[in-house]
C-alpha cells in the first residue's frame, strides 16, 4: 500500500518536473536484447598508494608517529615531559647490525619521582573517540637497579588525562608489554604520554596505540571507517601498493614486498618518497613503516571482494625523479621477488612462500590472477626488462596476466611507442594513465570506439579530471570534475569488451597531511567523506551489470548529443536493465527511453547524483552535500519518460522481461 502511495507521488513529481521542462524530448532506443560486450567482474575497483598519509597517517590505525625512533629525525613527533620540574635525560641508541632492520631504541632515565618521559603527538593529533578501548603496546627492558613503572595517558587539547594505564617492564631483556584502557572523551587532537614512575633506567621501542575498534577488530589493523568506504563500493579489484611508491625516488626506496610482511617490529622502515617530492606540500614526517603491509593488502582484497593487483618493480625507480636502473645482468632479485610474490599469495602451504603465508594466518591461497610489471614506466629500458620478467613468470606460471605500463600520458610518442610494441608483444592487460582537464575527458567519451577488439585488455589505472592543472594544488574535487568523469566512463563501460578495468587515483587524502589533489575520500582522525568522485565511482561499481547492450538517440551512440553521454547494460543475476546517462548540460533535458522488454505498470528505481553548481564539492562538514538520491519512475508501455536534471548523472534499474 504504502509502496504504491509512494511511487505514485514520486512519478506524479517526475510527470510535473517533466512537463515544466521546455526543450523538445530525446528519444532514446535500448535493444536490451542485444548484448554488445561482456561486462569483466573486475570491471571498477580501486588504485592504492600511500600518498596523502593515506597508509601511515591514515588508513593504517596506529596513532603514534615515530614509534620505533627511526625517522631521521629520532626523536621527530617527540617530545620531553618534565611533569612538576620533574628531571631525567634521553639517549638514541643504535644497535646497529645486532638488528638492521629497526636499529634504534630510546633509553630514558628518571632522576626524580614526579614524572619524567615523553609524549608523542601523533598524525596531527591522534584521534580519540569516548568510550572506545585503545590498546597500548611496547617493546621494553629495564636498564638500571630500580624497576620502573610506565605510566600511559591520553592527554586532550585542554591538557586533561582522558585515558590512562601502566605498564612495569619485568625483565632486562626486551619483552613486549601491552596494556588497555578506554578513552572518557572523544578528542580529534590528543597527545599520548610515556611517563617514568621512579627514579632508575629503561630501554624502550615500538611505542605504539591502537584503538579496538578496527576493521574487523584486527589487531593492530585499518581504520574501519576508511576500509568500509572501499566496501561499500564493491569493487571488482584492488591495485596495490601504488603508483610511484613502487618505484621510489631512488632504488633503495623502492617498494620490497618482503620487507612488508611478518612481525611490524622488522619490517623496515623507510622515508615516504613523497615525504619530498612537492616543495610547496613538504611532508618532512611522512614514512612507510609498512604496518599496512603485504599480507594485509591481500586480507583487504579478499574482504572486500575485490581480485588484488599488487605492482612490483621492475628494476626502475621513478623516472620524474632518479630514474636509477638496475643493470640487466643484476635483475635477477627483483625478477625472483615477483616469482615469490606469485607464490606467496598461491603457492600450497608445502611451498616455501605458501608456507609463510600460512605461518602468518591465511593457509588459504589468495588467488591471484594478475600482476603488475613496474608502475609508470617507458621508454627501451622498460621494454627489455619487462621482457625478462615476463619469461620468467610465465615460465612459471602462464595463466598470470601481466600489466603494462604505457606511460604517464595518454598520448603522444612515449605512448604510441608503447602501445605499439605492447601489441606487438601480445600483451595481456595495457595500464593507462590520464591525469586531465575536465573537457579532455568529455572529448574523449569515444577513446575506446576503435580500439582493436582483439588486441590487450585496456586498464584505466590512474585517472583524474584535474580542475586546475595536473599537480597543482588548488585541484578541486568539484561536481564539474566528477560529472566529466562520469560523462567518460560511459565510454569505458560502452567498449566493456576492450576495457576490462578502471580505477581513480589517488584514493585516499589526509586533510591536514596531503601532498597530491584531488582525490577520492578525505578525512581527518576522526571523520571521513566521499567526494562527488567518489560517488561517481561508486554507483558505476554498484551499477556495473553484466552485459552491455545498445542505447542510441538516431541509430548513434549518445557520445554528447545535446550534452548528454549514456550506456545501458543488463544485469543478468538481478534481470534488469541499467540506464546511465549524463546530462552535462544547463538545462533540463526531456528524455524517453523506449526499452524493448520492460513492463507496463512496473517500477524502475531511478538515481541521481547532481548539483546546479559545478564548483560544488563535499566536505568533512557536508560530506553529503553532493551524494545520490534515490526516487522511483513508473514504466508506461515501454517507456521510461525523465526530465534529467542539469549537470546531472542518472542511473535507472529497471526489471525486464526474459
Ligand atoms: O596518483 C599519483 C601518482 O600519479 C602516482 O603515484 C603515479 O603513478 C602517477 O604519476
Amino acid at each position: 500500500m504504502k509502496r504504491s502511495f509512494l511511487t505514485f507521488c514520486i512519478t506524479a513529481l517526475c510527470v510535473s518536473a517533466y512537463c515544466q521542462s521546455t526543450n523538445t524530448e530525446n528519444v532514446y532506443t535500448i535493444n536490451a536484447g542485444k548484448i554488445k560486450a561482456h561486462v569483466q567482474p573486475t570491471m571498477y575497483g580501486i588504485f592504492f598508494e600511500d600518498i596523502n598519509m593515506g597508509a601511515d597517517g591514515g588508513v593504517y590505525a596506529e596513532l603514534v608517529k615515530n614509534r620505533s625512533f627511526e625517522f631521521k629525525e629520532p626523536l621527530m613527533a617527540w617530545d620531553e615531559i618534565k611533569q612538576d620540574g620533574a628531571n631525567g635525560s634521553i639517549l638514541i641508541l643504535n644497535r646497529g647490525a645486532a638488528n638492521p632492520d629497526n636499529p634504534r631504541f630510546i633509553h630514558i632515565t628518571s632522576n626524580s619521582t614526579k614524572g619524567y618521559g615523553l609524549s608523542n603527538e601523533g598524525f596531527f593529533g591522534m584521534g580519540i573517540k569516548k568510550n572506545n578501548q585503545y590498546n597500548f603496546s611496547v617493546l621494553a627492558k629495564q636498564a638500571g637497579g630500580v624497576k620502573i613503572t610506565l605510566q600511559i595517558e591520553l592527554i586532550n587539547s585542554k591538557k586533561e588525562v582522558i585515558g590512562s594505564t601502566s605498564v612495569t617492564p619485568a625483565s632486562k631483556e626486551w619483552r613486549k608489554y601491552t596494556a588497555s584502557f578506554i578513552a572518557t572523551e572523544t578528542e580529534p587532537k590528543a597527545s599520548l604520554r610515556v611517563l617514568l614512575k621512579g627514579t632508575g633506567s629503561v630501554d624502550l621501542d615500538m611505542i605504539s596505540l591502537f584503538p579496538q575498534d578496527t576493521w574487523k577488530q584486527r589487531p593492530g589493523g585499518l581504520r574501519a571507517d576508511l576500509v568500509q568506504k572501499l566496501a561499500d563500493m564493491k569493487p571488482g579489484f584492488l591495485r596495490f601498493p601504488g603508483g610511484c611508491i613502487v618505484e621510489g625516488r631512488e632504488l633503495d626506496t623502492r617498494y620490497q614486498w618482503k620487507r612488508t610482511i611478518g612481525d611490524i617490529a622488522n619490517r623496515r622502515m623507510i622515508m615516504n618518497r613523497w615525504n619530498t617530492e612537492f616543495a610547496h606540500r613538504p611532508a618532512p614526517d611522512y614514512y612507510q613503516t609498512f604496518g599496512l603491509g603485504f599480507l594485509e593488502y591481500f586480507e583487504i582484497a579478499e574482504d572486500i571482494g575485490a581480485s588484488p593487483l599488487p605492482i612490483i618493480n621492475c628494476g626502475m625507480a621513478c623516472q620524474f625523479n632518479t630514474c636509477e636502473l638496475v643493470p640487466v645482468s643484476q635483475l635477477g632479485p627483483y625478477v625472483q621477488d615477483a616469482l615469490d610474490l606469485i607464490e606467496f599469495a598461491n603457492g600450497s602451504v608445502n611451498t616455501k612462500w605458501g608456507k609463510k603465508r600460512a605461518e602468518l594466518g591465511h593457509p588459504a591461497p589468495f588467488n591471484l590472477n594478475m600482476l603488475g610489471v613496474g608502475n609508470e614506466q617507458w621508454g627501451e629500458q622498460y621494454i627489455e626488462r619487462y621482457k625478462i620478467f615476463e619469461k620468467a613468470i610465465h615460465a612459471k606460471y602462464p595463466q598470470i596476466k601481466l600489466v603494462s605500463s604505457l606511460g604517464p600520458f595518454p598520448g603522444g610518442d612515449i605512448f604510441n611507442s608503447a602501445n605499439q610494441t605492447f601489441r606487438k608483444l601480445g600483451a595481456s592487460i595495457l595500464d593507462e594513465h590520464y591525469y586531465a582537464s575536465p573537457k579532455w575527458f568529455l572529448q574523449n567519451v569515444k577513446r575506446y570506439d576503435n580500439y582493436d577488439r582483439n588486441g590487450p585488455k585496456i586498464f584505466a589505472g590512474e585517472y583524474a579530471a584535474q580542475s586546475k592543472v595536473t599537480g597543482s594544488p588548488d585541484n578541486k574535487n568539484n561536481w564539474e570534475c566528477a560529472m566529466a568523469e562520469a560523462a567518460f566512463m560511459t565510454g569505458l563501460e560502452r567498449n566493456a569488451d576492450v576495457v576490462s578495468m578502471a580505477s581513480y587515483a589517488p584514493l585516499f587524502a589526509n586533510v591536514e597531511g596531503w601532498q597530491w589533489t584531488p582525490d577520492l575520500i578525505w578525512f581527518d582522525n576522526l571523520r571521513s567523506y566521499g567526494t562527488p568522485n567518489y560517488y561517481v565511482q561508486q554507483l558505476y561499481s554498484l551499477n556495473k551489470g553484466t552485459d552491455v547492450v545498445p542505447l542510441t538517440l538516431n541509430n548513434e551512440a549518445v557520445t554528447g548529443q545535446n550534452g548528454c553521454f549514456a550506456t545501458a547494460a543488463l544485469d543478468a543475476n538481478t534481470r534488469e536493465l541499467i540506464i546511465k546517462i549524463v546530462n552535462t548540460g544547463k538545462d533540463e533535458q526531456k528524455s524517453d527511453f523506449a526499452v524493448s522488454g520492460a513492463k507496463t505498470g512496473s517500477v524502475c528505481n531511478w538515481t541521481v547524483l547532481q548539483s546546479d553548481d559545478l564548483n560544488g564539492v563535499n566536505s568533512l562538514d557536508k560530506p553529503l552535500a553532493i551524494s545520490p538520491q534515490k526516487s522511483e519512475v513508473a514504466v508506461d508501455g515501454g517507456h521510461i519518460k525523465l526530465s534529467l536534471k542539469p549537470y546531472s548523472f542518472n542511473v535507472i534499474r529497471v526489471k525486464i522481461d526474459k
